[in-house]
């Protein structure tokens, strides 16, 4: 069994808990701010985690974690003591690796302190090369085989190695991008509170770029999307096209979608922020629309999904409010169950 822990978007990480709990041999250990630790027999299979922003082998914990910048000392001294060869061999079995590679270091943490995570960084490269010095680092991730990530959690820290290559945050389908377009992590969490199957129908009629079409029909549903942007709708198509799922998507208003009543089981939507996406209707009417739309065309008891930072425009009152962190503001997750 090997310890890891997976980072995940604020608020959704009993979403991430759930989906690292299904694979099998895998016990859940701590689920805390933005993290899961867990014990895990497949470590391969983490590759196929979609809710997480990336998972690590765990290397320390580290306590009394201070807010001086004393601290930078004690990060260098406690580096020189993390045993990397294990887990460094243990990733060489998924991936090829030089004897002597490239690393880099990733910080961040949770409250007020007098150093930066650069200065982490700087430390934690410091205490790592004074016992491995043939170990190159390198400030850029994208050039270096190893990732050393550094999670401090009020006075915790939590030390651990990137088990692949690039962060699981990152898709390779995404090969059109938008402004206001998704975290791949948080459509793929949409898609698991709908519980979304096999067949299932998914709407999103404010697709964007299509990263909730994509992830919804990575998980096996058939989906329909559409946006007002003739761009977003080709943007939506090609990166549908790179997933190689399947996706119709049109240009239409979705406050008059042109689709059958109760056509879907259920829509996952992000709808259109004020300050991210310029929106020429008043937002209220928009949403009220839309919405109104949404119950139509959804079968009667099916899920209605949005992630909206203005949930009081929908004027519902939905079954499940999940607040979750996002680009420094905090939108939250609705479910509403469409009539009966
Ligand atoms: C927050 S973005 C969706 C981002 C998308 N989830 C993604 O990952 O790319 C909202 C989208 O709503 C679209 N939009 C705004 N008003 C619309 C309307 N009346 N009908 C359909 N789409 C609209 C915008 O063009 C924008 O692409």
């Amino acid at each position: 069994m090997a310890d890891i822990f997976a980072i995940t978007t604020r608020g959704l990480e009993q979403v991430s808990a759930q989906e690292i709990a299904a694979i099998p041999g895998t016990i859940i250990k701590t689920v805390a701010y933005r993290r899961v630790e867990a014990a895990c027999k497949d470590i391969n299979a983490l590759a196929n985690l979609r809710t997480v922003d990336d998972v690590f082998l765990k290397l320390q914990t580290w306590l009394s974690v201070g807010h001086q910048r004393s601290e930078l000392a004690r990060f260098t001294t406690l580096s020189t003591e993390l045993g990397l060869d294990s887990l460094f061999s243990l990733i060489k079995r998924l991936r090829p690796l030089t004897r002597t590679p490239r690393f880099s270091v990733t910080a961040n943490f949770v409250g007020k302190r007098n150093y930066s995570a650069p200065e982490i960084k700087a430390s934690v490269a410091d205490g790592i090369l004074s016992r491995y010095d043939e170990w190159r680092y390198s400030e850029d991730d994208e050039e270096s085989e190893i990732n050393l990530r550094v999670f401090i959690d009020h006075d915790t820290a939590v030390v651990g190695m990137r088990l692949f290559k690039h962060p699981l945050h990152r898709r390779d389908y995404k090969i059109d991008h938008l402004p206001g377009s998704l975290k791949p992590p948080i459509a793929a969490a949409l898609a698991q509170l709908a519980t979304v199957q096999a067949d299932t129908t998914i709407l999103d009629p404010f697709c964007g770029g299509g990263t909730i079409l994509v992830e919804a029909a990575l998980m096996g549903a058939k989906v329909i999307g559409g946006d007002v942007s003739l761009d977003a709708v080709i943007k939506a198509q090609e990166n549908a096209l790179s997933a190689s799922v399947k996706a119709a998507v049109h240009q239409w208003d979705a406050a008059h979608l042109p689709l059958a009543t109760g056509l879907v089981d259920g829509v996952l939507s992000n709808l259109p922020w004020g300050r991210q996406v310029a929106v020429d209707e008043n937002l209220k009417l928009l949403y009220q629309a839309a919405l109104a739309e949404m119950r139509r065309v959804v079968k009667p008891g099916g899920q209605i999904l949005l992630l909206t930072t203005h949930p009081e425009l929908l004027d519902v009152k939905p079954a499940e409010e999940i607040e979750i962190s996002l680009y420094g503001q905090t939108p939250k997750i609705i479910r509403l169950i469409n009539r009966e």
